[in-house]
């Protein structure tokens, strides 16, 4: 068997990346602090830039002890220990991203404004530049507002579009910071290389249910994570990327576009929709082998000491589409959760359902397969056996991500 080396800087990881965090004067500017802290946690180096505003919300002592680094505030102090100019600043980082973004910051991005050391900074910057609007719901629609967004779009900022909920002032509509773990998805796609820009990725995660009465059904312990996984290294290494899922407790994916089913048949069916548009196809959903003969209207009592209930196949998705997918422009990847013997297991479905390669969940330990947050794969194709460390499923996906780049399996 052969080791796959961890690559020494992951895809999609905020270490050793350098972001400027522009925060201007929000009312969300409070919920960018736990940004910061968790940046500088994941050890990224976060230089905070604040409007004047900004700082009426938030003390700049907040913003440095979080990020252990210099706040700056003022584009006139180059001359002073420890700050920098906005063209230093610029050429240093890596992406800027300003959030919580005022109406009134990204009216001054609009005309290319320079009165203050944020969007001097912005202005002078050759990276990426992520704008998160948060505001009034009627400040948010405004026309005025609108129109900015649209324009500041075309100069090539990121919008990230805000959340509809409750806000500050009583209003209820659009108009909120989204969540970290929302944001965090964008920020990492723009830090990425791209490698996989261009590809449309379709992914399967999830347990199939299949009911046999209004209240039960047969399903399996997958939780979903692995698929969703993949499917978020992908959005984050620049796929478009499509996820058919089954019922989990999971949060979508940002930047994913999630068709959720519930039985296997209804996943055959959307994953037979889909792949035809796709470059790469990953099926990491456990799909129910068996469904219920019968679907019982009533709810079956416990009268009967026994029950027996017949069960009849599913639909063999992973099989339709090794006949189906065109291997000179499809890439067709199969998982298997296997206890024992897994590279013969995993060699007899690569070759029964036609995969370029497969992918077997080593189920045997508890720290790895389904539920748990890790997982180890090992990875077989025609040309041979690698097995990846026990990781964490995010960094497993990225590896596998990792191998089908640099094994030049992708076919567009
Ligand atoms: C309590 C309070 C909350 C505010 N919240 C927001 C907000 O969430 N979004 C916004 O666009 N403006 C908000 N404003 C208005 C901005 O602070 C104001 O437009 C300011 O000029 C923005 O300056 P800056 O963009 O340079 O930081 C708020 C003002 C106050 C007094």
């Amino acid at each position: 068997m052969l080791f796959f080396l961890l690559p020494k800087t992951m895809h999609t990881s905020f270490v050793g990346k350098r972001i400027i965090v522009g925060v201007t004067g929000s009312i969300a500017a409070f919920k960018v602090a736990g940004w910061v802290s968790t940046l500088a946690q994941e050890e990224a180096e976060v230089d905070v830039v604040m409007t004047e505003s900004a700082k009426r919300f938030v003390t700049s002592l907040t913003f440095s002890s979080l990020s252990g680094r210099r706040v700056l505030t003022n584009m006139f102090s180059a001359e002073e220990e420890g700050t920098i100019s906005h063209i230093g600043l610029s050429r240093e980082a890596d992406c800027i991203i300003v959030a919580p973004a005022t109406a009134q910051t990204i009216a001054r991005l609009t005309y290319g404004f320079a009165d203050d050391l944020l969007t001097t900074t912005i202005l002078a910057a050759d990276i990426p530049v992520l704008i998160c609007p948060a505001m009034n719901v009627k400040m948010y629609e405004h026309p005025a507002t609108q129109k900015n967004i649209e324009i500041v779009k075309t100069l090539g900022y990121k919008v990230i579009e805000p959340e509809c909920g409750n806000m500050a002032c009583g209003d209820y509509g659009k108009g909120r910071l989204p969540d970290w773990h929302q944001v965090s998805e964008y920020l990492l796609k723009e830090l990425s290389d791209g490698d996989l820009k261009g590809q449309n990725v379709l992914v399967t995660a999830g347990p199939t249910r299949e009911r046999y009465d209004p209240a039960r059904f047969i399903s399996n312990r997958s939780s979903g994570k692995m698929g969703f996984a993949i499917a978020r290294a992908a959005f984050r290494r620049g796929a478009e990327v499509t996820l058919v899922t089954g019922p989990t407790s999971l949060d979508w994916p940002a930047g994913v576009r999630v068709i959720p089913v519930v039985s296997a048949q209804q996943m055959y069916d959307a994953v037979m929709s889909e792949f035809s548009n796709s470059s790469v196809i990953i099926k990491a959903a456990a799909v129910s082998d068996f469904k219920s003969a019968e679907h019982h209207l009533e709810k079956i009592k416990k009268d009967d000491a026994t029950l027996t209930i017949k069960l009849v196949p599913n639909p063999d998705i992973l099989q339709a589409l090794g006949a189906r997918c065109d291997p000179k422009k499809q890439l067709l990847v199969g998982f298997a959760a296997e206890s024992s013997d897994l590279e013969k297991q995993g060699r007899k479905k690569l070759e029964k359902k036609n995969l370029a390669l497969i992918a077997v969940n080593n189920i045997a330990s508890a720290q790895s397969g389904f539920e748990v947050d890790s997982n180890q794969l090992v990875l077989i194709d025609h040309n041979g056996v690698t097995e990846l460390p026990h990781t964490s499923k995010i960094k497993a996906a990225d590896m596998l991500w990792d191998y089908i780049v640099k094994n030049k399996l992708l076919k567009t």
